[in-house]
């Protein structure tokens, strides 16, 4: 949120109404964005053209080279339109398959910016070994994969790039002949024309600046193509600004298409569905393109293609039989059109302001493969700290010491775990980050102590906005160092925001990074100011970092500002909030000697933002539309990567009614992400304050969360490792199923087999919920069966407000801690409750991952990783045998962080700490008929309870039956098997 002036600031702190809504006009539509509006113009003229539009752009066959790896070739293309302007193309295949399409401007007046993708990159992609391309007269092509499944045909006239499998178009670029670079030129100047003085076309005439052709009212030979009009090519007005744009016209229009997929999920972050609406069309959902221009957005819509906090463009485009991916390197302001050309088939249109054409495509050809291509490119989420998966509590703001004191007490008094505490900026003096405001906090170190004391962390905000102040040491110094982002005159720019006037730290000056982590130390440092008043229990909130600029133009920087190298804040807006959380997380990582893993939550966010940290979806409103569409935005972001995510449970923006509380709860427990928010002007509303029987519900849910925290950190295991995401839509577990290519309202939690289905409307006593196959699916409270079919079923299930709808897929085992503590610093000696959900053949399948959850020794092995298996011991045999075995052991290679093991111990330093953490309770879901003995396998006999099942008329459906082992003398860390005969 924001204002214009610090009054104004203050004005909204006292007294900001909680009814605003969004101000649209704070933020352009495309017709408002020049080269959007020349994109779109482009598209409409081709469309209008039909078969007679002709892209001129063109191959010269006789430039290309292909580079001794055989994996490469580079060729110069022209553009029929401006024969004296060349670009280079290059196409590589790296060794997993994925092919990265270069276009640059050769030789041009300027360069263009190209290093969005070194950003993203975690490394330069490896190079196909099995690949060779073959130049013909027509193209160049090459055909790869492990059964010469692929092939990319570069056309030469028109240039068009196409990947194929099996002889079929997958993805194509520039079939529709929309590519367009626009090349840097030199202005026109006006001309004020009079007969004698006119000059001639193409006469030279001195400027004071340069050499300028003059070519007044000289026909535009493209307009056919690019418009007869310079529309807004050297400058441009929005409301009261005014962009300079000393670099003229550059932006880059290509249409992407994707035969034979009739469904697009990603480019987050948009309030949408996660199955992207149509922006083109004739009964538009849409009527402008979906935006990525990270902006600090004032409440936004809850259905809107309008950019919010974060960008990744990422796509998948998805049908019954395939799915590919591209991903596009560029970090300027982008506009992606979505057509839904038929059912089959989805055409899009990606304009961006500045940057060159850097695309990788990503051949699939299922989504787990492109988790797989994506997080080989970009690096999958870390493996964050155990703790980071508890409950955080956090409002704006706790008011004082005693106020933090006090609200870890209620936690406490009332049994509701809670593991971290949040302080947002009213902790600083004046919101000069780092600098406590002594009088409501006089005693910091003291707190943060208090805090830990209990096994507790706290999070404290730092916002990338410094106060321009001599007073404060962190801007003095940047600013003597010329660390600042500089204005469009190259003076240190100075905008607006909580700390009234301030400057902007250039994270793209390698001179910050050192100085940027120094000040994180909090032992005292002979070289400068440090944060000596915190210490190792502190973690970092980065928020405002779109950046957030009250009086900027769309709450941003003016695109002319410049950063490090001279890059203009136009090429570069998208990934700079990357690069603060990316050095935030490396102080935070850094600030000891043996350097503990960071956590750091961050508002922007680009492809790559998954490695340092979390995201959450920024000042939502606590209604029912934006505790719904938190779901899917959540979902999308997983889409691009960034599986460490949730929303503001409770809604920033409102004082929730009791019950809308109780769902948020709900609905926050199963996000990856799960802190309560609230803004200033809200009521207090800590669950603890909330009378019966909201409060024992929030209990109940805080305390659910908790026991599943094994669940929740194996999955964020297996995503650190292949990238899946944590929270699975259904398209990527069941790609097959076109039923479910929509659902965006329920997802599978990692590999662990739980579905959820949170209810998001208002005095809901049921839910549906719908199952994509034909297995049995068991009520996770009350063991309920219900059978799903091969075609898919919805069922319809109890959802009144103490209830979730969570399902446990036949087929799977889930791990649990079920004894409810304080914080999750106090389960680690905690056993284990195995929860062994029968599939409708009688076996099932679960993984366990822990380790000591906030160092890197997990790098080095000291781990536990244990697989749960039950099946029958042989083929005609009436028992079930239910073992666990070390994992670790069997795959190295998938070690975790994709680090990989040279040999794993799983008699390793950590699975010695936790050598004597037992299972304490064995649960077996869905047996058919009641055992005559439980014993450890060549041992002793177990006591046991069964609970027969009461089976519905079909027998497939009903209560099912239980069987609990309690104490199986099982041990988590170890090899056991337990048998249970008939
Ligand atoms: C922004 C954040 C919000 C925070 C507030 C004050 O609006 O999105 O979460 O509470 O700033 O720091």
């Amino acid at each position: 949120m924001r204002s214009l002036n610090y009054l104004g600031i203050l004005a909204l702190l006292l007294a900001l109404p909680t009814t605003h809504s969004l101000k649209a006009h704070d933020f352009k539509t495309c017709s408002q964005s020049g080269f959007c509006r020349r994109g779109r113009a482009l598209s409409a003229r081709a469309k209008e053209a039909g078969a007679t539009w002709k892209s001129p752009y063109v191959v010269d066959p006789s430039s290309i080279a292909i580079a001794s790896d055989q994996a490469t070739f580079t060729a110069g293309v022209k553009s029929s339109l401006y024969p004296h302007i060349n670009f280079g193309l290059e196409l590589r295949v790296h060794d997993d398959g994925v092919v990265r399409v270069r276009m640059d401007e050769v030789a041009g007046l300027r360069k263009r910016y190209d290093e969005a993708a070194s950003w993203a990159l975690i490394s330069e992609p490896g190079i196909s070994k099995d690949i060779k391309w073959t130049a013909g007269k027509k193209d160049i092509r090459a055909v790869y994969g492990q059964k010469k499944e692929n092939e990319v045909v570069v056309t030469f006239e028109p240039l068009r790039v196409a990947l194929l499998r099996n002889g079929k178009e997958q993805v194509v670029l520039n079939g529709q002949g929309l590519l367009h670079m626009e090349h840097f030129r030199t202005k026109t100047p006006e001309v004020t024309h009079t007969e004698e003085a006119a000059p001639k076309e193409g006469e030279e005439v001195a400027d004071d600046e340069a050499q300028v052709v003059i070519k007044a009212k000289a026909p535009n030979p493209g307009a056919w193509f690019e418009g007869d009009n310079e529309d807004d090519y050297w400058e441009e007005k929005f409301s009261t600004w005014t962009d300079s744009k000393p670099k003229g016209p550059e932006s880059l229009s290509l249409d992407i298409n994707f035969p034979n997929h009739g469904t697009v999920y990603g480019i987050p972050q948009h309030a949408t569905r996660l199955a992207l609406p149509t922006t083109t069309g004739e009964s538009p959902f849409f009527s402008d393109p979906y935006r990525l221009y990270n902006a600090d957005v004032f409440e936004y819509l809850a259905s809107s293609p309008m950019s919010i906090y974060g960008s990744i463009p990422v796509l998948h485009a998805h049908s019954a039989d395939s799915t590919v991916g591209i991903f596009h390197a560029v970090a300027s302001e982008t506009w992606i059109d979505v057509d839904h050309a038929s059912e089959k088939s989805t055409e899009t249109h990606w304009v961006s302001e500045s940057g060159i054409l850097d695309l990788f495509l990503m051949p699939g050809p299922t989504p787990e493969d492109i988790f797989r291509q994506y997080s080989k490119l970009t690096g999958t989420t870390v493996l964050p700290a155990h703790w980071s998966l508890g409950y955080h509590q956090c409002r704006w703001n706790y008011v004082s010491s005693d106020d933090v004191r006090t609200v870890q007490k209620r936690f406490d008094e009332e049994d509701m775990p809670v593991d971290v505490l949040w302080l947002d900026i009213e902790y600083s003096q004046d919101h000069k980050y780092f600098i406590w405001d002594k009088k409501n906090f006089p005693d910091p170190v003291g707190m943060i102590n208090d805090v830990a004391a209990l096994g507790r962390k706290m999070v404290i905000i730092v916002d990338p906005h410094l106060k321009r102040t001599a007073e404060y040491p962190v801007y003095k110094k940047a600013s003597e160092l010329g660390l600042l982002v500089k204005d469009k005159n190259e003076g240190e720019y100075e905008g607006w925001c909580w700390s009234g006037s301030s400057a902007w730290m250039d994270f793209f000056n390698p001179n910050v990074w050192d100085w940027w982590k120094s000040l994180f130390k909090t032992q005292k440092l002979a070289t400068g100011w440090s944060w000596t008043e915190s210490t190792d229990a502190v973690h970092i909130w980065n928020d405002m970092n779109e950046p957030s600029v009250f009086n900027g133009p769309e709450i941003t920087m003016p695109k002319d500002n410049l950063h490090y190298g001279g890059w203009e804040h136009r090429d570069v807006h998208n990934i700079n909030g990357m690069l603060f959380s990316n050095l935030t997380s490396q102080a935070v990582a850094e600030r000891t000697d043996s350097p503990t893993r960071p956590f750091v939550l961050t508002r922007a966010f680009y492809a790559g933002s998954q490695r340092f940290g979390a995201m959450w979806t920024g000042d939502n409103l606590g209604t029912w539309e934006h505790m719904a569409v938190g779901v899917k935005i959540v979902l999308s972001v997983g889409v691009g990567g960034m599986s460490y995510a949730g929303s503001d449970v409770g809604g920033f923006f409102g004082n929730p009614e009791p019950d809308m509380l109780v769902r948020w709860y709900q609905v926050g427990a199963f996000a990856p992400f799960f802190r309560a928010h609230a803004h200033i002007d809200t009521k207090r509303r800590e669950p603890f304050l909330l009378d019966q029987p909201y409060k024992g519900m929030i209990r109940d849910i805080l305390r659910l969360r908790y026991s599943m925290l094994p669940v929740w950190y194996t999955a964020f295991r297996e995503t650190s490792v292949n990238g899946l995401p944590v929270l699975r839509p259904h398209y990527v577990m069941f790609p097959k199923d076109q039923n479910g290519f929509n659902i965006d309202d329920q997802y599978y939690i990692g590999s662990s087999g739980l579905l959820v289905k949170p209810v998001t409307e208002k005095d809901a006593t049921e839910a549906k919920v719908y199952l994509p196959e034909d297995q049995v699916y068991y009520d996770y409270f009350n063991h309920h069966a219900y059978r799903g079919a091969a075609k898919g079923k919805e069922i319809t299930v109890p959802g009144a407000l103490h209830q979730i709808p969570l399902f446990v897929r036949g087929g799977s085992i889930v791990p649990t801690r079920e004894r409810p503590r304080r914080a999750s610093t106090a389960m680690k000696q905690d056993p284990f409750t195995l929860r062994v959900a029968l599939s409708k053949a009688g076996t099932a399948r679960g993984e366990l991952y822990l380790d000591d959850g906030e160092t890197y020794s997990h790098r080095e092995g000291q781990f536990v990783w244990r697989e749960f298996v039950a099946e029958k011991p042989a083929k005609k045999s009436r028992a079930i045998r239910l073992s666990s075995k070390d994992l670790g052991s069997a795959r190295p290679a998938e070690a975790v962080d994709g680090v990989v093991l040279k040999a794993f111990d799983p008699a390793n330093a950590f699975a010695k700490s936790i050598a004597d953490v037992r299972v304490e309770k064995v649960v077996v879901v869905g047996l058919k008929a009641k055992p005559t003995a439980v014993r450890i396998e060549g041992g002793a006999k177990l006591v046991w309870d069964f609970t027969a099942g009461v089976a519905a008329a079909d027998k497939k459906e009903g209560t099912a039956s239980l069987l609990v082992i309690k104490d199986p003398k099982a041990l988590i860390a170890q090899d056991w098997a337990i048998i249970i005969e008939w």
